[in-house]
């Protein structure tokens, strides 16, 4: 009983995020100014998420990837992660910022986690203080040394490039991918900020990224799964480490997209970019039976968009930012 829309992709993976609240205000993401976090009871409790997964599950999905807000901030998520572990998604991941893992890694790994993407948008301390608005610096670095000593090795760094802020450090990046056997990527800038700072001039292309690093250390392809964000490549002198490039904007992969969203406040997305989202949480707080969910669910899918169009004229950006998303 798989979940397909109306363009013929099958949906196989959920992002599921259990805060919208977050210990870092990324430039690219959050506003500088305090925002209004949705109320407790707004956000779905551990047993309404249990029960949406357990649905999912039901209806093929894979991949689950738990999200934020920051994750690490809601009390109880390893416990989450362990049920969903039990459930037995195959594929069980989650995106953080970095800033609790190195405390927290060994209960992740304890509760099944299988992998784990930890942001990282600069190498220099001031500059990622600049970006994150905070000094958490050598708390990301700890988390990610955590990560490379467990069996979540490598870790999958993620840095958001943006023009004259950060896209000076592409080759420090790539050195550090060798350096430390990890696997670093890079995204274009997508126009989900909160301060709608976002223009096209401050996107990163990443055939350039792709050009840079492969004049210094020449890249060789490696295969990737259709659905996958990143182009994958690995170093041709044999270094460990490997790059990976996600083109949201200059070259969008929606086409092949099998993803869907539910973020903390309970509501359906069918794509990063959606005009509007789809309200679980009033069915699972009106008592609605499994059966009614699925069939909601459903009609939902099949009306995914066919992508975004931040690259049509009269683009508008979604009213919901990155961080109320989920990532
Ligand atoms: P893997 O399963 O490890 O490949 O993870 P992922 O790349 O799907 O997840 P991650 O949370 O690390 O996302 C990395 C970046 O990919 C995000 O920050 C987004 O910029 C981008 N991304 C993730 N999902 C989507 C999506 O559905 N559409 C678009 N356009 N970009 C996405
Ligand atoms: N464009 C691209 N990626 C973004 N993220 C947050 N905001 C944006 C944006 N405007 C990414 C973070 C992290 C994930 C949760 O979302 O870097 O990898
Ligand atoms: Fe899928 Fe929408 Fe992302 Fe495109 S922008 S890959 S359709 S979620």
């Amino acid at each position: 009983m798989t979940l397909r829309d109306s363009f013929g992709r099958q949906i196989t993976d959920l992002r599921i995020s259990v805060t919208d609240r977050c210990n870092f205000r990324c430039v690219y993401c959050r506003s500088a100014d305090p925002e209004n976090y949705r109320g407790h009871d707004e956000i779905l409790s551990w047993p309404e998420l249990d029960r949406l997964a357990r649905i999912f599950l039901g209806l093929g999905i894979r991949k689950i990837r738990v999200t934020g807000g920051e994750p690490l901030v809601r009390d109880g998520v390893e416990e989450f992660i362990s049920r969903l572990h039990a459930l037995g998604f195959p594929d069980l991941s989650m995106t953080t910022n970095g800033h609790l893992l190195a405390e927290r890694s060994n209960r992740l790994l304890a509760a099944g986690l299988g992998r784990i993407n930890i942001s990282l948008d600069s190498l220099d301390p001031a500059k990622f203080e600049r970006i994150t608005r905070t000094q958490s610096f050598s708390k990301v670095m700890y988390g990610i040394d955590a990560v490379q000593n467990s069996r979540l090795a490598p870790a999958k760094l993620n840095a958001v490039l943006v023009r004259g802020l950060n896209d000076n450090e592409v080759e420090a990046f790539a050195q550090f991918a060798r350096d430390r056997g990890v696997i670093m990527r890079f995204i274009e800038f997508m126009p989900l900020d909160a301060d709608r700072h976002w223009s096209r001039d401050l996107v990163v292309p990443a055939a350039e990224v792709h050009d840079r690093i492969h004049k210094r250390w020449p890249l060789v392809q490696v295969p990737h799964e259709r659905s996958e964000t990143a182009r994958k490549y690995r170093f041709a002198d044999g270094a460990p480490g490997e790059i990976g490039l996600i083109a949201s904007v200059t070259q969008p992969f929606c086409g092949f997209c099998s993803r869907i969203r539910v973020t903390a406040d309970g509501k359906l997305r069918t794509c990063l970019f959606s005009k509007e989202d789809h309200d679980l949480r009033f069915l699972l707080r009106d008592g609605a039976s499994d059966d009614d969910l699925v069939a909601y669910i459903r009609s939902v899918v099949n009306e995914k968009e066919e992508g975004h169009r931040i690259n049509e004229p009269g683009f508008v950006p979604p009213s919901r930012t990155m961080v109320f998303i989920g990532g």
